[in-house]
């Protein structure tokens, strides 16, 4: 970004929460590289600040994203591709992040904007939301997660008929599949998701991180190797102090005073 420019991403802190709002809407968000370096660097930015709990992505009113920038990869080869290290360079950014990442969807989710709502750990939607992975009619290939983390999400049938027929869900129809974590009238996504985001981060964060691991963990391993992993992350809540502190201050009637140790 050279001076004078409007940040592609707006980053803003409520609180515990770290807000990142997309922020190219005369593309409907489209997600070009310069955007997604952006959007990365400030994820990891959260990450190492200890002042943040949670974080939360949100976009705009029209369109959370649109996808990937088609105008950029239009004449891409696959050397192009190849050596830059399209997506994995920053679009996993959001895969490195141990804390609760909510996305806040209002509008088109379409593509990479589908994939990269889809890699945050909850998603509150508005009313407006719609969901779709249209590159198919690109002759191209969700090829943000999009494959893989939506067959897990909502089962191959329904994954299988997003994908090949480029079907569109309404927010209703994702909150029934189980792609969304809840939907809300869209005057107050902003408003419920940074309340929601302001509840989590006010839980210990150790707790938090652990217990995202062990539920991305059930993605990941069978039952028995997940169990076991759960069983482990449970005893090492024992090594905490907040768990103790939680414990305690149930039984003494109090609000617990966390410390995030
Ligand atoms: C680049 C985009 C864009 C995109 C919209 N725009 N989506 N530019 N990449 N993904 C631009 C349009 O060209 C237009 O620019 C402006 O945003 C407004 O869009 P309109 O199409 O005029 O708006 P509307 O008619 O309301 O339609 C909204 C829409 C449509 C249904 C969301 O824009 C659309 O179908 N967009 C493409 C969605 C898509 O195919 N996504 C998947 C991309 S591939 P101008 O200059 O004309 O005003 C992908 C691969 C991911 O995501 C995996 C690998 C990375």
């Amino acid at each position: 970004m050279t001076a004078g420019e409007e940040p592609l991403v707006l980053v803003e802190t409520q609180g515990r929460v770290g807000l990142l709002t997309l922020n190219r809407p005369r593309q409907l968000n489209a997600l070009n590289d310069a955007l997604m370096d952006q959007l990365g660097a400030a994820l990891l930015a959260f990450e190492r600040d200890e002042r943040i709990g949670a974080i939360v992505i949100a976009g705009g009113a029209k369109a959370f994203a649109a996808g990937a920038d088609i105008e950029a990869m239009a004449d891409w080869s696959f050397m192009d591709v190849y050596q830059s290290g399209f997506i994995t360079r920053n679009w996993e950014a959001v895969r490195q992040v141990r804390k609760p990442v909510l996305a806040a969807v209002a509008g088109y989710a379409m593509g990479g904007g589908c994939e990269l709502a889809l890699a945050c750990d909850i998603i509150v939607a508005g009313e407006s939301a719609r969901f779709a992975l249209p590159e198919i009619k690109l002759a191209m290939l969700p090829g943000a997660g999009g494959t893989q983390r939506l067959p897990r999400a909502i089962g191959k049938a329904k994954a299988m008929d997003m994908c090949l027929s480029a079907r569109m869900l309404d927010a209703q129809e994702a909150d029934r599949l189980g792609l969304v974590s809840r939907v809300v009238p869209d005057a107050e996504l902003r408003a419920h998701t940074l309340a929601l985001a302001t509840q989590i981060a006010g839980y210990s964060l150790p707790a938090l991180m652990a217990i995202k691991e062990a539920v991305n963990r059930a993605w990941e391993s069978s039952l028995s190797e997940g169990i076991l992993f759960e069983r482990r992350a449970l005893y090492e809540r024992f090594a905490s102090d907040d768990a103790h502190e939680g414990m305690h201050a149930f039984l003494d009637k109090r609000s617990p005073v966390f410390t995030h140790r």
